[in-house]
């Protein structure tokens, strides 16, 4: 009997137990749905295992039942047919709003110039600043729509992104206004403030540095426009001691901390990330030993964003050492017009395994729960487990391994996004 607010009422007539059967909105059926422990992954210790024949109840945007033969009444069934199902990717660094390409410089990269000789050439982040900053906050807005669409259907329902291509108030804050305006139901965004990207030509380092400490950061607090504050700490670009003045006033106005750290070369990034108490340190090519120790003390979560090495021709992580200080690593796309015009999260578990050498449960929890805690997010996204948001992906295949095996291809056959699907190859 369903009565008006859609709960049924059955009577088992050999138990004479009653069960109360709640209309749900959709049923998956028959998933081999991958179990990820809710704590953080780290190193061979991941906690990740395949429930096969497996049902998902899903109402209300969430998680209601993850068992198999689920009785549920629902809208709408979806058999899995044995695939894989898996939580939503979530892309834990970005620099997805940006004017214009760098095509031209790809061109002279593939021709053999050094990213020295592209900076000469007036190359760089400064020429995206230049683009970016032309661009009013609805232009933003429809730049996000397109380059976030393209994200989902590889199956990315979170994704980090970060401010940066301004280096000036205005532009800093638009490009956040815009993070905040966007409001499309098939992915979450979270803001990062990261006015000190660079510096912006014409103004002295120290005029740029108090300006955002002065006026920056409390305007972006005020307005609840960041949950991060990100800073380049590099050599060359913000030292260490000027990285940690900013995030010290981070720190003090309430903002998450993440560190660029030690990406071209040892700069003194992984230890400052474990002396602030970042949540993540991003990059980390170069970190020192004593850099990953305190990472380590401090529960910092290594980003790594293997598709930027490769596009660099960069060197790699030291994945080892990560893995003996039991620090957890994360994945992101980085996806920015420069060092990774990439938005394919498969592509990047795919590099992180072939390139770097993770395995693929370190890939997997890389890209989901650990980087669900890299964004502060754990409660509500990165595994499926009841009560969590019904953020998931039906792959087109039945073992996980195939993932990251098959570089480059698109392996989403439904992604849902709070429960509603929002990209569908084919009917399942
Ligand atoms: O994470 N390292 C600094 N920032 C970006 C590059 C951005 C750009 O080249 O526009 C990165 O790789
Ligand atoms: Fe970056």
């Amino acid at each position: 009997m369903l009565c008006q607010w859609g709960i049924n009422v059955t009577l088992d007539i050999y138990t004479l137990n009653t069960y109360i059967l709640v209309m749900i909105d959709i049923l998956i059926k028959r998933g081999k749905v991958v179990a990820l422990s809710n704590g953080l992954g780290r190193g061979y210790n991941i906690d990740l295992y395949i429930k096969d024949g497996c049902d998902i109840a899903i109402k209300d945007g969430m998680i209601l039942d993850v068992a198999k033969n689920i009785m549920e009444d629902s809208e709408r069934v979806i058999d899995a047919n044995g695939n894989v199902v898996m939580p939503g990717f979530i892309d834990a660094h970005t620099h997805a709003l940006f004017g214009g390409t760098r095509v031209d410089e790809f061109e002279m990269k593939i021709k053999g110039l050094t990213y020295k000789d592209i900076m000469h050439k007036g190359g760089g982040i400064l020429n995206t600043v230049e683009k970016t900053r032309s661009l009013t906050e609805d232009d933003m807005i429809d730049i996000l729509k397109k380059n976030l669409k393209r994200m989902s259907e590889t199956g990315t329902t979170t994704v980090e992104v970060k401010s940066g291509y301004g280096l000036d108030l205005k532009t800093e804050l638009s490009m956040l206004n815009a993070m905040r305006k966007f409001r499309e139901d098939f992915i979450d965004i979270v803001p990062t403030y990261m006015g000190a990207h660079e510096f912006p030509p014409g103004k002295s380092r120290q005029k740029y540095i108090n300006e955002i400490i002065e006026e920056h950061l409390p305007l972006v607090v005020n307005n609840n426009l960041a949950e991060f504050c990100d800073v380049f700490c590099e050599d060359g670009v913000y030292g260490k001691e000027e990285a940690r003045r900013i995030l010290t006033k981070a720190k003090e106005l309430k903002l998450g901390l993440k560190v660029h750290a030690d990406e071209l070369k040892e700069s003194g990034g992984a230890e400052l990330a474990g002396e602030i108490g970042s949540i993540s340190a991003e990059h980390l090519i170069y970190p020192s030993d004593k850099g990953l120790e305190l990472m380590s003390k401090s529960e910092v979560i290594a980003i790594m964003l293997p598709a930027t090495s490769f596009i660099l021709s960069s060197d790699k992580p030291p994945v080892g050492r990560l893995r003996e200080n039991g620090i957890p690593m994360a994945l992101g796309s980085d996806f920015n017009p420069g060092s990774s015009p990439v938005y394919s999260m498969p592509l990047v578990l795919g590099f992180a395994c072939y390139h770097y050498g993770m395995s693929v449960e370190e890939a997997i929890a890389g890209s989901t729960i650990n980087a669900a805690y890299a964004l502060n997010r754990a409660d509500r996204v990165g595994s499926i487990e009841k009560g969590k948001m019904a953020d998931l992906l039906i792959l087109d295949y039945k073992d996980i391994r195939e993932l990251p095996y098959w570089l480059g291809s698109n392996p989403v056959k439904v992604s849902l996004k709070r429960g509603r699907i929002c990209f569908e190859r084919e009917s399942c």
